[in-house]
């Protein structure tokens, strides 16, 4: 309840809050589910609020306690779904954000396969978790480049990389140069930037997703964005291509 009424007090979005708080209410039986049903009724009417704004999809997250629990992230994102589409948003329209867990990665696959519902599958470090991703025949992953750096000047001596020795950015562009070898379907959308080197190292990536304060940096910025996109470098994988067995 703090969350929220914290939250109500953004006067632009007032009459927003109170709907979610005042649908909560009402389909909640305890406090607890009141809650919940407030706050995944407002991320779908944020949602659509963008989808007024914007041509393209929104992604909509699934509550963050489900994520090893695959039956029941299926649930919540039927759930999601049929909110939006009672908000007359089709559900093209809309990605199912899921931390790559084995189970968030299962309930992707069943999302996906039986359901046509596309996912995001987010939190994710590492080349393994992006090809269990890619087997599973997920829409979308959004790889945390920033995360990986964080992990590596903690736990390394070294302090600040060049773009192209940045660890999150190598990461990517395996992840991508992978897909792309392979044909997998699945794209790629660089997240978790902390600085504008990562961002213009990754240029060409199938998508990127940038906070407000790191686009003003690369408005502000004069250097040119080098013509030879290493992230474009298809097909240089020499990685064999890895088959997941559950
Ligand atoms: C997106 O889903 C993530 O929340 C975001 O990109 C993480 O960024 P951060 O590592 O800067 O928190």
């Amino acid at each position: 309840p703090s969350l929220l009424l914290s939250a109500a007090k953004m006067d632009q979005y007032n009459h927003i809050l109170k709907e979610a708080i005042n649908y909560g209410s009402k389909v909640g039986n305890t406090v607890n589910e009141k809650v919940q049903e407030a706050i995944d009724y407002l991320g779908v009417l944020f949602g659509c609020e963008i989808l007024k704004i914007i041509p393209g999809r929104v992604s909509t997250e699934i509550d963050a306690r489900l994520s090893f629990d695959t039956k029941k992230s299926v649930a919540k994102a039927l759930k999601l779904i049929q909110l939006y589409e009672q908000m007359g948003i089709q559900k093209e329209r809309v990605l199912i954000k899921i931390a790559s867990t084995w189970e968030g990665i299962q309930a992707a696959k069943i999302l996906e396969e039986k359901h046509n519902i596309h996912c995001n599958l987010t939190l994710l470090f590492s080349f393994t978790q992006a090809v269990a991703c890619a087997e599973a025949g997920v829409t979308l992953i959004s790889p945390f480049v920033g995360r990986i750096l964080d992990w590596y000047v903690a736990n390394t001596n070294t302090k600040s990389f060049e773009p192209e020795k940045d660890p999150g950015v190598i990461s990517v562009t395996q992840i991508y140069n992978y897909y792309k070898k392979y044909d997998y379907k699945t794209v790629v959308m660089g997240a978790s930037f902390r600085n504008i080197g990562e961002i213009k190292a990754l240029a060409g990536c199938d998508y990127l997703t940038i906070g407000p304060a790191l686009l003003k940096d690369l408005e502000d910025d004069d250097e040119p964005i080098s013509e030879q996109l290493s992230i474009k470098s298809a097909k240089s994988t020499d990685i064999e291509k890895i088959n997941i067995d559950e």
